[in-house]
């Protein structure tokens, strides 16, 4: 059913003028990137050896974001933390850190550092000191509390009802402090409790090291849940199918005073110019990301990585994201090392898939959303998630607790090396790698993606150039257009004299657009299209010129954009 024009429009952009707005940001898992010796597991000189691959002329990506390289007994793959401030001796020396972000500089690539802040590793020296005493400089470093009481069998009670997202309870009880300390995610990686005033000094000075050694910024994990309500209240009870669902989390994140911490963080970050942040919502919707963000902090949404694939559902998602967001600055985020990839998810959701069609015109959705591009190492490839038996798995909460009120996604399918070539360990190592590569290695890899100009990697280039030469899809207005067709979406970005339509069809079926309602009475020329024969889509062959009235065809999952000429 056609529907009314629903126009969202943004008041004048006011944003722009940072390169993060403007740019790409690309997502490396360091462990699966590439390995530069041979023992199987991704490293920072392997990262270095394909900076030519990310930069200009190759993906043209503006910054890498690097999952964590800090020493970690890895239990949570990296986000166990034992020393923010260093590099782990798996991923190479301080000296190859330093070397990675000169010869990113040298290519025009920036690095973002992911800071986990929400908690340590157990093993982290802080503590280690502040388990060892009730009295000493760290004691109150974590959230350490005395039991509510004690059972019948004399057993110490937890303080509140507060739970761990990786399942189970969320307090530990310490027999050597004989207090109970509270963990959202492992029980190796306690919370730290960033109302004590030492915390936030030391968190501040983690920062302020890395911007020293001259990263463009951070990713903040989990960041809404930095701060817990003072008085450490139960969370209320509410509907849900899991135990973490039947809990309403109005008490161990998201609170009030949170958004002054993120100014603080903020005013140190900007002592040096050109530096970005983006905060990791921690289970929160796009109301709650959209608050947050922020002229100067960016919020990642969810919306894109849940939504079915299929034309009413991703328009609705726009139109939402949109709307909510207003004139503030979203991210576009498909996926990441914690889900799902999209050509497995998308295509699930669509009716008899063709996963790297839907690849392709995902990538059109995400390069041509307002705000900024985060995209995930592999979704370029269109990476599927890979079957790895629960024996090879990497992620503790897939196995370590199982009860009927929890279920968990396992997130070694979508951490599995990067194909570079065909063959033995696929150029990702000359070893055994880490965790399995995708069973495709040899047709779906780099090298044989780069030979095709219709491949889901030329689809990505040339997209990320084409957004790298219109200011109109870096910073523009979205503005969607009324439905022509049953399930096609339609959208046009404009900035100033320059206006860009993108059109899309997540559907199995095939269907026709034509610009009219909504667009002025003009001509449009066909700058990328990513079905119909690769070659052609590739070589500008398609390059039609389009009026009004002029009907498009587009192949089933089809994305289409076209640029004002007239
Ligand atoms: C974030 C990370 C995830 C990690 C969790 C706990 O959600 O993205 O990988 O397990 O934080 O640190
Ligand atoms: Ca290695």
């Amino acid at each position: 059913m056609a529907r009314t024009h629903i126009a969202t429009t943004v008041r004048s952009p006011r944003f722009g003028a940072d390169w993060w707005q403007r740019g790409v940001v690309y997502q490396i898992y360091p462990r699966s990137f590439a390995d530069s010796n041979g023992d199987g597991i991704g490293d920072l000189p392997g990262i270095i050896d394909h900076l030519d691959y990310l930069g200009r002329g190759g993906l043209g990506v503006d910054a890498l974001w690097l999952s964590p390289i800090y020493p970690s007994p890895g239990l949570d793959v990296g986000y166990d933390v034992s020393d923010h401030a260093g590099v782990d001796p798996i991923f190479g020396s301080e000296a190859d850190f330093d070397r990675l972000i000169d010869e990113a500089h040298r290519r025009g690539l920036r690095v973002i550092l992911d800071l986990v802040l929400n908690h340590t590793s157990d093993q982290h020296a802080w503590f280690r000191a502040s388990r060892a005493s009730r009295t000493g400089p760290y004691a109150d470093w974590y959230l350490w509390r005395d039991p509510a009481g004690r059972d019948g069998d004399g057993h110490p009670l937890p303080p509140n009802n507060w739970l761990s997202f990786f399942g189970g309870p969320g307090w530990q009880w310490d027999p050597k402090r004989e207090q109970f300390y509270f963990h959202t995610f492992l029980v190796e990686q306690p919370e730290l409790n960033w109302r004590a005033p030492g915390v936030e000094a030391a968190q501040f000075d983690v920062v302020r090291g890395w911007l020293a050694r001259g990263v463009a910024g951070f990713r903040l994990d989990v960041f809404n849940a930095f701060l817990k309500d003072p008085d450490l209240r139960s969370n209320p009870d509410r509907e849900g199918t899991t135990a973490w669902g039947r809990q309403d989390h109005r008490f161990d994140r998201d609170q009030p005073d949170f958004p002054d911490l993120i100014g603080r963080f903020r005013a140190i970050v900007d002592e040096t110019p050109g530096r970005m942040s983006v905060g990791e919502l921690f289970d929160g919707s796009v109301e709650r990301a959209a608050s947050l963000s922020t002229d100067r902090h960016l919020v990642f949404d969810w919306e894109l990585t849940e939504m079915p694939w299929r034309g009413s559902a991703v328009r609705d998602t726009i139109e939402h994201r949109e709307r909510v967001f207003g004139d503030r600055w979203p991210t576009a985020v498909m996926s990441n090392h914690d889900q799902p990839r999209p050509a497995s998810r998308y295509a699930q959701s669509g009716q008899a898939p063709d996963p790297d069609a839907v690849a392709r015109g995902a990538a059109v959705l995400l390069l041509t959303l307002r705000g900024t591009p985060f995209l995930y190492a592999g979704e370029e490839l269109g990476l599927q998630d890979v079957d790895v038996p629960a024996s090879e798995s990497v992620d503790p909460p897939a196995h370590r607790f199982t009860s009927p009120d929890f279920s968990w996604w396992d997130r070694s399918r979508c951490r599995t090396p990067i194909p570079w070539r065909p063959g033995a360990g696929a150029g990702f190592t000359t070893g055994r790698p880490w965790l399995r590569l995708n069973p495709d290695a040899d047709a779906r890899n780099v090298a044989v993606q780069l030979e095709h100009p219709g491949s889901v990697l030329n689809t990505y280039r040339r997209l990320i150039d084409l957004r790298a030469a219109s200011p109109a899809l870096q910073t523009g207005t979205l503005r969607l257009l009324p439905d022509a067709a049953e399930g096609v979406v339609a959208y046009v970005r404009e900035r100033g004299d320059e206006s860009v339509v993108v059109v899309l069809n997540p559907s199995r079926t095939a269907a026709t657009w034509a610009p009219s309602a909504g667009l002025p009475d003009t001509t449009w020329r066909v700058v990328l299209r990513t079905g119909g024969p690769a070659a052609a889509a590739a070589s500008g062959a398609d390059a039609a010129e389009v009026t009004t009235g002029t009907t498009l065809e587009l192949e089933p999952d089809e994305g289409i954009v076209l640029v004002r000429t007239g």
